[in-house]
């Protein structure tokens, strides 16, 4: 079995000195060597997929010749390596951010392991007149499940509120935790819009001593900043491969396994069983509870490639890295006249993204102009149509950096908008 090796990092001078960023990793992605109408590619879109580096797609392309079979059922010799491949990707992913293999259940995205919790924990857990507390910073992956259980289960959905900074009250947490109901918070690590990055263990401790569960959508944080699920102390706690240099098909759930061990099963069928009669079934043991039919096989194996890479590189060094790259893309982008970045403005405050509207423009013709430019980007409302609201905007530009952005992106980002600039005659 082969599996990830150290990456081609080389530490930059500028890295000691904490004056800039901290890798230079580009060289490990085949698809950056891409020019796109004779441009080199500018991928600032790593808030909605990763790019891969050629260990993910080379362990992904080696199970799938050299070890592909079904987990769990076979004795041949075969089947044994791709069983051993799934259990030890399954123990380092969960080892990557302090979980437990037990505990950690591979699901298709992000989005099915919040429905996961929403189904099979919220079915049975919330009533009429119970309270799931959500916040206006959510994905729809983090609010429409919500909708569903409360609308199904008679019971109430409430938001925290996004102040101007873009930032979450703690003591309006504290004031709807107090009013006894709330079952639930369901919030993100990091907004996909906003950039903000939560309090995340402030928040667990104080809806854990109110008797209330807590889900954490760790999407945009766990590809970019060092996550400890046990510190954070979550209940439940979900990630997205792709969007970590893994394949696309694999989502993480990480759970409590008291609370894990007392749920039924979210979906059913083949592998999640012990025991099937004519009429009625017994559940297998944490985690392949949660995991029936087939799993994701070759896209764990690629996810684990992909944190073993990441954890080469060193998340804290990742965090550096973006981070300075989010701080100088905040300041170039200050220098485009009519542009507004939604969201914290300090860069220590949030994710390596970056929100905004330019007056005169629809963030859909920014987007597009910075495409004719070889410069991705993304425009819309991120699947967050009620922050949207919330912000008084139909649409933003969003450009978001990975572990292979360089300074000189931020700089053909800023060129491709000012160029655009003078397409509308600004
Ligand atoms: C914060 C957040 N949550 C959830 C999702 C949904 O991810 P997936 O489509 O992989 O389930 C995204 C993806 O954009 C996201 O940014």
């Amino acid at each position: 079995m082969t599996h990830a090796t150290i990456p081609s990092t080389r530490a930059r001078a500028s890295a000691s000195t904490g004056a800039g960023p901290a890798l230079d990793v580009r060289a490990d992605f085949p698809i950056l060597a891409r020019q796109i109408d004779g441009r080199p590619l500018v991928y600032l879109d790593s808030g909605a997929t990763s790019q891969k580096p050629a260990v993910v797609i080379d362990a992904l392309s080696e199970h799938l010749r050299a070890h592909n079979a079904n987990v769990h059922r076979g004795v041949y010799a075969l089947a044994q390596e791709a069983d051993a491949a799934y259990d030890e990707a399954r123990r380092r992913i969960a080892a990557f951010v302090g979980a437990e293999p037990r505990t950690t259940v591979f699901t298709k995205n992000v989005t099915e392991a919040i429905n996961l919790v929403a189904y099979a924990w919220g079915r049975a857990n919330v009533g009429p007149d119970d309270v799931v507390l959500i916040t206006q910073l959510e994905h729809h992956a983090n609010i429409v499940p919500w909708q569903m259980l409360c609308r199904e289960r008679g019971a109430q959905l409430r938001y925290l509120e996004v102040d101007d900074r873009g930032e979450l009250s703690l003591d309006q947490l504290d004031a709807e935790l107090a009013r006894g109901d709330v079952r639930l918070v369901a919030f993100s690590h990091v907004s996909n819009v906003l950039g903000t990055i939560t309090p995340v263990a402030e928040m667990t401790a104080r809806i854990r001593a109110a008797g209330a569960i807590s889900l954490i959508d760790g999407a945009q944080a766990v590809p970019h900043m060092p996550v400890d699920v046990s510190a954070i102390g979550a209940d439940f706690y979900a990630w997205t491969g792709h969007k970590a240099l893994g394949p696309t098909g694999i989502g993480v759930l990480h759970g409590r396994a008291q609370i894990m061990e007392r749920m039924e099963p979210f979906m059913t069928g083949g592998d999640m069983i012990s025991a099937v009669d004519f009429q009625s079934a017994t559940w297998n043991e944490l985690p392949y509870k949660f995991e029936a039919g087939t799993p994701p096989i070759a896209e764990a194996v690629g996810l684990g490639a992909a944190v073993d890479y990441l954890s080469a590189l060193g998340m804290a060094r990742v965090r550096e890295h973006e981070q300075a790259l989010t701080a100088y893309m905040l300041q170039r982008l200050a220098e485009v006249p009519g542009l507004r970045v939604v969201g914290p403005p300090e860069a220590e405050r949030r994710g390596g993204l970056a929100s905004f509207t330019i007056d005169g423009i629809h963030p859909h013709d920014v987007a597009e102009l910075c495409g004719r430019e070889s410069v991705c980007i993304r425009a819309g409302h991120h699947c967050a149509q009620p922050l949207m609201r919330c912000l008084g905007v139909g649409a933003t530009a969003r450009a978001s950096v990975g572990v292979y952005n360089e300074p000189s992106d931020i700089d053909a980002l800023v060129d491709a908008l000012i160029a655009g600039r003078k397409v509308f005659g600004l």
